[in-house]
């Protein structure tokens, strides 16, 4: 969910829309402001997009204020109704709460509530935060932000909450367990946000709330403390990307803009990382090269996309450097009491820093005493301050919920991490890994080579508009790339995708072939283990035989695909280990057109959110 408050002498409506609008990707099931107003607490909510919110408050617009908040949801507790929207408010209307997570003893709390009188109207966790603050405003003198502290102990669970009393003009309150919080300094007013993105466009000053603090907002004043009351240790920073990192620049999606920035994504994350000697400089890396020469077992942990970056960097990190490496779903590696120990090395990968699954794992392995290493896309977040090192990945600020450039970067840091394990461990393929560096830093230009040829794939994909199914299939390193084109598609064209290992279509997938089914078949480069690539062409004819059309995947000048593609689609030629760089972005481009010939809206798809707070 996207939270964002407003104390200042703005109108805080308008301040606080615009935030939501920025933050719309954490969500958009339902909207909703509360403002104070003389002396008064105004709101409206409405179920949906933002867009619904706007034409309400046009139809019947409230009393402007200087002090708001405002959110936008991901439906967790209740259903997307205007009832459950936040902010909720009490019965006398006098407070209004928004919150961000779960609070998981709140049936209990509710259930003593009704017991003293309350009325509780929605099904929402949140709304119990709302009486409760009711409850212990008078008690606590009047003063929000220790009626909030107060609550704050009483609460389980994962939770950002944010305030505003009637009876406290110029006070925003905000609290903060898990999901992250953010004060933006401004001259002669203040903001509170669950992203910086919130108010990136009225300053750049920021700071960020740590675990288990309560921040009261007034216009010339920010305090922060513990939920006991104690003054609270918090990181302040410059927010170094500007508004227009957040705008569409033109594009009719912030998707087809992030597609279209992935070679300059690449380059940034390698930028500074490769030596002029051609050895890689990883020294934020904190980790000490001893320690990294005594690892023992490498796991990465991570969830949707980042889990198939994941994916892709076992191969890289086994091959280079000889050191077992698991991958595991963050949500199965937690609760399923994984062997750890210090001389595992457990590397979590994160766009947003802040998905609980991946959060929840990250903090269960370093209690096992495994050293973590972050590799994450958002300056600041959890995971990098909790990580013993970070690898930070500078795709700047991706708002499509499907992620593309954070992805491709992903794979430059899992890259760079194998790497430099390899160089600093040394291994029999130094000769490799000194030629692979090279390579890798070409990949900006073969990647902006593929997005250069990417017409024939947009008509291919208006061509299947109504096709209800697809398959992808790939091998080695192009597996993950068949799961991650799969999910794209699933995520955006809301159609049955499914990916393969090619070798596995024989026990079982190749059931579901019949005449005219797409499948989409990554072919691994026929240089190097030229023996996969002789496998995939005899899969491709298996699948052909029985019906399929077939839409191919391969490497400029491999001819030997040419007589059994339907469709070919030529990537350029690069390292048998990097070639998941240029071949995913054709099947972005494919689920992107896909959804948009079937007339989805592509940036926000159905259920879905970008960062998902909650277990
Ligand atoms: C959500 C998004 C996915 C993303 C996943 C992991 O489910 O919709 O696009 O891959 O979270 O996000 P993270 O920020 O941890 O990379």
């Amino acid at each position: 969910c996207g939270i964002v408050g407003y104390v200042g002498g703005q109108s805080a409506l308008d301040v606080v829309i615009e935030g939501l609008r920025r933050l719309e990707y954490r969500g958009y099931d339902s909207a909703g402001v509360a403002v104070l107003a003389d002396g008064a607490l105004v709101s409206d909510k409405k179920a949906g997009k933002l867009a619904n919110l706007e034409k309400s408050l046009t139809e019947s617009p409230l009393a402007v204020g200087p002090t708001g908040i405002g959110h936008t949801r991901w439906a967790t507790h209740g259903a997307p109704t205007d009832a459950n929207a936040h902010p909720h408010l009490d019965n006398a209307s006098r407070v209004a709460v928004v919150h961000n997570g779960i609070i998981e003893n709140f049936a209990s709390l509710r259930a003593e509530l009704a017991e003293r009188g309350h009325t509780l109207l929605s099904e929402t966790d949140t709304e119990v935060v709302t009486h409760l603050l009711a409850e212990h405003f008078e008690p606590s003198g009047g003063d929000l932000a220790e009626a909030m502290r107060r609550v704050c102990r009483l609460l389980e669970g994962a939770f950002t909450l944010v305030a505003v009393h009637a009876d406290a003009p110029g006070v925003v309150v905000g609290a903060r367990r898990n999901s992250p919080l953010v004060v933006g300094r401004g001259e002669g007013e203040n903001f509170l946000a669950s992203d910086v993105a919130a108010f990136i466009s009225h300053t750049r000053e920021a700071v960020e709330l740590g675990q288990d603090q309560v921040v009261e907002l007034r216009v010339d004043a920010v305090t922060i403390t513990d939920f006991e009351g104690n003054p609270g240790t918090f990181r302040e920073y410059h927010v170094d990307w500007d508004a227009s990192a957040a705008e569409k620049d033109g594009y009719d999606y912030f998707m087809l803009k992030e597609i279209a920035e992935q070679p300059k994504a690449v380059a940034d994350t390698l930028l500074g990382r490769i030596g002029t000697d051609g050895r890689l400089r990883l020294d934020e890396v904190r980790i000490p090269d001893q320690v990294l020469r005594e690892v023992d077992k490498v796991v990465i942990i991570a969830c949707g996309t980042s889990f198939h970056a994941a994916m892709i960097a076992k191969y890289a990190i086994e091959h280079w450097t000889r050191v077992p490496c698991e991958v595991e779903l963050a949500s199965e590696f937690r609760y399923r009491d994984p062997i750890l120990d210090r001389q595992t090395l457990v590397i979590t990968i994160s766009q947003s820093g802040e998905t609980m699954d991946t959060l929840m794992a990250q903090r269960h392995a370093r209690e096992q005493g495994a050293k973590v290493l972050a590799i994450c896309n958002t300056n600041g977040s959890t995971m990098p301050r909790e990580a013993d090192a970070v690898l930070y990945t500078h795709a700047g600020p991706e708002v499509a919920v499907a992620s593309t450039k954070a992805f491709l970067t992903q794979l430059v840091a899992c890259y760079l991490v194998a790497l430099y394990l390899g160089q600093v461990r040394g291994t029999k393929w130094g000769d490799e890994i000194t030629e692979v560096i090279e390579q890798l830093a070409a990949m900006p230009k073969q990647v902006e080579k593929v997005l250069d040829t990417m017409e024939p794939v947009r008509d291919l994909a208006r061509s299947l508009r109504d096709a209800t199914s697809v398959l992808f299939l790939g091998r080695h390193v192009g597996f993950p790339v068949a799961l991650e084109g799969a999910l794209k598609l699933k995520e955006l064209a809301y159609m049955h995708a499914e990916g393969f290992a090619a070798g596995e279509l024989k026990h079982g997938p190749i059931a579901l072939i019949e005449d005219g089914l797409p499948v989409v078949v990554v072919v691994p480069s026929p240089r190097g283990r030229s023996v996969l690539h002789d496998k995939i062409v005899s899969n491709i004819q298996e699948i052909r035989a029985r019906g399929a059309k077939t839409i191919v995947i391969a490497e400029e000048g491999d001819e030997t695909v040419v007589p059994y593609a339907d469709h070919l689609i030529r990537i350029p030629v690069t390292p048998v280990l990097l070639q998941p760089l240029v071949a995913t972005v054709p099947l972005q481009v494919f689920a992107c057109e896909l959804a948009t010939a079937k007339g989805h809206e592509v940036d926000q798809p159905r259920n879905l959110a970008k960062s998902v707070t909650v277990e």
